[in-house]
């Protein structure tokens, strides 16, 4: 057995240890059998050693790759689109990763990316990172609640935002910090559990809100592009079902946005994606063009 495991068992075997630690111990385990169980482990520890260069390098490599990756696919359905066209490009919600962002780069684009989001520190790290690129576009910030945004744009992106939004809505109902169910480990599963407890209702709870919101930001001849995909986050913590519970919830926002008058234009994606082996496939992408 490994040197490590053996001095772990013999330290708890003639110490006393007091039951948090025992507590601690045991979730500490826990995270390394699931990494382990996952393949997580080896793309990523837990070293705290800053000084150990190979590995803090790869872990790093590891995540930027992800990212290009995903936008990569992202320019393949922008050039589909012919973004250049478009004066601005609205980014709805990134957080702190520039996946749209690294796509327009991808494409030479030299426009106007306006991102929206609530928190400003996120939005804040996303410009820095870009601007290491040198992008020939330039980035502006809104801080804002996009559920209250009431000006319209023109050319509108959202990639992953359907759970994110969903979170949002039931942390303000349930009194949760949005900030804690990404940063403390553990409450995404929880929230997400709750909410998967009444599937239907939550849905019907949520459904008016996101298409309102797609609506009152899109202008007539506007296009939004959404995609949403299984995430790295949900593969992690083995939750398909709020993989379910997002796909469906998009399927019915699709629906009710052709509704209002949206066309879906799934030719085009399907002729950027269906020979691309990308992050997300052409059923997890749409382009709705408002014709009214
Ligand atoms: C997990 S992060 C980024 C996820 C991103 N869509 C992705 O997967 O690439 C979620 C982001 O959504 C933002 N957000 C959630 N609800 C929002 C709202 N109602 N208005 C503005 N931003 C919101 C949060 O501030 C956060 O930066």
């Amino acid at each position: 057995m490994n040197k490590k495991i053996v001095q772990l068992d013999d330290y708890l075997n003639k110490n006393k240890t007091s039951g948090i630690e025992l507590k601690r111990l045991e979730e500490d385990l826990q995270l390394v059998f699931d990494r382990l169980d996952k393949d997580e482990y080896k793309k990523g520890g837990f070293s705290k050693n800053k000084f150990n260069i190979p590995d803090r390098t790869k872990e790093y490599y590891v995540y930027l790759e992800f990212y290009c990756y995903l936008a990569k696919t992202w320019a393949k359905v922008l050039k589909e689109i012919g973004i250049d066209k478009y004066k601005t490009v609205v980014d709805l919600c990134p957080g702190y990763t520039p996946k749209i962002e690294l796509a327009l780069f991808y494409l030479n684009y030299s426009g106007r990316v306006l991102v929206l989001d609530k928190e400003m520190d996120s939005m804040k790290e996303l410009v820095k990172f870009m601007n290491l690129f040198n992008p020939k576009y330039s980035i502006t910030s809104k801080k804002i609640d996009v559920f209250k945004e009431k000006q319209k744009y023109e050319f509108i992106v959202a990639n992953h935002i359907v759970d994110d939004l969903v979170i949002d809505h039931f942390c303000h109902k349930w009194s949760i910090k949005p900030g804690d169910v990404y940063e403390v480990e553990g409450m995404l599963k929880k929230i997400w559990e709750k909410i998967l407890k009444d599937t239907d209702k939550n849905t019907s709870e949520i459904l008016p809100k996101i298409t309102n919101l797609f609506k009152n930001i899109s202008k007539k001849g506007s296009t939004i592009v959404i995609s949403q995909y299984q995430s790295y986050i949900e593969r992690l913590l083995d939750i398909n079902s709020v993989t379910k519970f997002n796909k469906n919830l998009l399927g019915k926002l699709i629906y009710e946005l052709k509704k209002a008058g949206f066309l879906n234009e799934r030719k085009l994606v399907k002729k950027a994606l269906d020979k691309y082996k990308g992050h997300f496939k052409s059923n997890e992408c749409f382009v709705l063009r408002r014709s009214r």
